[in-house]
């Protein structure tokens, strides 16, 4: 299937960074959301990116500004009866998101892929939403997008072989690394980071160590570009307890019990870089 139409729903922290590398690899973009100022915040992070990589020599200025062409601003979901594509990247909860794709359904021609970037959230109960469940596909990119090779692919129960090669080659033409994986909680990067930064929040919850050490230990111990504190404020608190949630229920194991620490910083409203606080202040 040839795919030149894409439509972005949510423009936020990762909905912005996927239209950006969409734009960029030349596809056709519209980013969507409910209010315009929504639009045009991603629209501004965007430029702000693609100007950054103009004064690194990595990009050129007519390309910055092919690009930004090629981006439109939505805040009407039926936009998407133009695209071959929809890439949801709306905020992670089931009732939102299948009520998105039941709608979607309604809409999108009837070639189009559905495709969700949910971090943990099953496909296949997506993809039960829709009369195509067979063209529902999970694509997760991963945080800040423009930076990041991954694209974790996860199939649907339904999923046909024909749409996972689509977005395989989709994947590989945003100069992105596709890994195929399969439907259970949390997938293979969540099922295994999660635990880990939950793990280190234990360990500052016990008063093992202060949250600097804990992070030089998994810095300068393991390579980690970020110690675990840093990248649970980096990805927010509030969506590391969802996807904490969510293996702790899909595997009903104690060993995925969210700490309570995290419980407590996401009720005082400390969710990381994007409240100003998190384990660490960013004021
Ligand atoms: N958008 C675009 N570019 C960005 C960026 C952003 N948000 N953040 C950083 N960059 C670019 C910078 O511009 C810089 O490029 P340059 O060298 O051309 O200037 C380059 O990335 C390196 O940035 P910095 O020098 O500022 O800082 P670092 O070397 O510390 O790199 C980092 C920043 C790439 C974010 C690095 O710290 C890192 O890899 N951190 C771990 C990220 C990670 O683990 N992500 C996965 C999160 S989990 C996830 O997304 C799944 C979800 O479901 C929860």
């Amino acid at each position: 299937m040839n795919i030149k139409k894409v439509m972005v729903i949510g423009a936020g922290q990762m909905g912005s960074g996927i239209a950006q590398v969409c734009a960029q690899a030349g596809f056709e973009v519209f980013l969507n959301d409910l209010k315009e100022e929504f639009v045009q915040k991603g629209i501004g992070v965007i430029t702000k990116s693609l100007s950054r990589s103009v004064e690194k020599g990595r990009m050129g200025e007519e390309d910055k500004e092919a690009a930004l062409n090629r981006l439109t601003a939505s805040t009407d979901i039926n936009d998407a009866k133009n695209v071959d594509i929809v890439i949801e990247a709306a905020v992670e909860n089931m009732e939102i998101k299948t009520k998105i794709f039941a709608q979607l359904d309604e809409i999108a021609p009837e070639h189009a892929i559905l495709a969700s970037n949910t971090s943990s959230l099953p496909i296949t109960e997506i993809a039960a939403a829709t009369k195509r469940p067979e063209q529902v596909i999970g694509m997760h990119f991963m945080n800040p997008v423009p930076v990041m090779k991954l694209v974790e692919i996860i199939r649907g129960l339904a999923t046909t072989d024909e749409v996972y090669q689509t977005i395989e080659d989709m994947t590989k033409s945003l100069s992105k690394v596709p890994v195929e994986v399969e439907d259970f909680p949390g997938f293979v990067s969540n099922r295994i980071l999660m635990p880990m930064i939950n793990e280190a929040i234990y360990t500052l919850y016990e008063g093992v160590a202060s949250k600097e050490a804990i992070d030089e230990v998994m810095k300068l111990g393991m390579n980690h570009p970020m110690g675990p504190l840093t990248l649970a404020d980096f990805i927010g608190l509030d969506t590391c307890l969802y996807i904490m949630e969510t293996l702790h229920e899909g595997f009903g194991d104690d060993k995925y019990r969210p700490c309570p620490l995290l419980r407590k910083y996401v009720k005082a409203g400390w969710l990381g870089r994007k409240t100003g606080r998190g384990f660490y202040s960013y004021e």
